[in-house]
């Protein structure tokens, strides 16, 4: 019998890569993804249940209220699911690994280049509840937070990452402004399921950061992704974040993410290169 993994968010964009990618990067485990259809991880009799049904080995806590947006909209809902929800499931987890992803918008973005040792200042209501559940689940020296950077794949509902809202934007006929002034370290989906995959299977606990190893405005991810799907090319003008009105937003969100690159043992790429290789090869650019 193989020790069982639950995968929480499996319905969204890197749940759904774990649970795709799990037969060819993780065989070792029996793999349980649970959508909210099955379980609302905010409600604690279904948790329980759900934890009585599986009891699993390991955790790969991946459910969350994930959109800024949202989290401004609604504050409660947003710490019931990311903090609350998370306290109950590192709870159950005690005596297991626990692996809580985490976001690069626990920083304000002021410095960039962020090492795991860099303090927080979260500019949202998203960050900071990431902030709050990463200080309860780190009380537990076993388990493990983290900190993702901006993802590029395809969701099973087609509507989560970046670059679905980007196409989605595109075909509505609408122009976005990229910030060639604003920064992070784009990740495709598969890869960070790959890595999530090796760092759960060396139960590791304590704090890290996963981005990909090229720092690139939004500006530069824009266009990249236009020789990917041209479609976007008519949409998407350069801008600086100095002419924006609106809810603050962290410039430079770039992450370094050596201390997991040393436990992987495969390179984290960057996203130029990772793009322009797939593209030519004719592959799935999220892998
Ligand atoms: N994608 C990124 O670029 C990125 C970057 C940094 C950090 N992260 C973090 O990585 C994790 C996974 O992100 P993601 O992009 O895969 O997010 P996602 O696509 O939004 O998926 C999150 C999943 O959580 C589920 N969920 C929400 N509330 C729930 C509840 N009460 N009970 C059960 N399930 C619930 C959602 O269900 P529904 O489908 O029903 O809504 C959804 O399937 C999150 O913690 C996110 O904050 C993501």
């Amino acid at each position: 019998m193989k020790p069982t993994v639950l995968i929480t968010g499996v319905a969204g964009l890197i749940g759904g890569y774990l649970a795709r990618t799990a037969a060819r990067w993780a065989p070792q485990w029996n793999v349980r993804g649970v959508t909210r259809a099955e379980a609302d991880l905010t409600d604690s009799l279904q948790l329980k249940e759900l934890w009585r049904r599986y009891q699993p080995s390991l955790v790969i806590h991946c459910a969350a209220l994930s959109r800024t947006g949202a989290c401004e909209q609604d504050p409660a809902q947003a710490t019931r699911i990311n903090v609350d929800a998370t306290r109950s499931l590192a709870d159950l987890a005690r005596d297991i690994p626990f692996v809580f992803l985490s976001s690069d918008q626990v920083f304000d973005g002021s410095t960039g280049h962020y090492v795991e040792t860099d303090a927080v200042n979260p500019l949202n209501e998203y960050g900071r509840t990431k902030v709050e559940a990463e200080r309860v689940v780190l009380q537990n020296p076993a388990h493990a937070v983290i900190r993702i950077a901006l993802t590029a794949g395809t969701s099973p509902t087609r509507d989560r990452s970046f670059v679905e809202d980007m196409v989605r934007t595109a075909a509505s006929g609408m122009k976005m402004t990229l910030f060639t002034d604003e920064f992070r370290c784009p990740i495709p989906a598969g890869v960070l399921a790959r890595a999530l995959w090796e760092f759960a299977a060396q139960s590791r606990g304590g704090l890290y950061h996963l981005g990909g190893s090229e720092r690139l405005s939004r500006w530069e991810i824009g266009e990249l992704l236009a020789g990917r799907y041209p479609e976007l090319l008519p949409w998407i003008q350069p801008g600086s974040v100095a002419d924006y009105h609106g809810p603050p937003r962290p410039p430079d969100l770039s992450m370094r993410s050596d201390k997991i690159q040393a436990m992987l043992s495969f390179g984290l790429p960057g996203f130029r290169q990772w793009l322009t290789t797939r593209s030519q090869a004719g592959d799935d650019p999220w892998g």
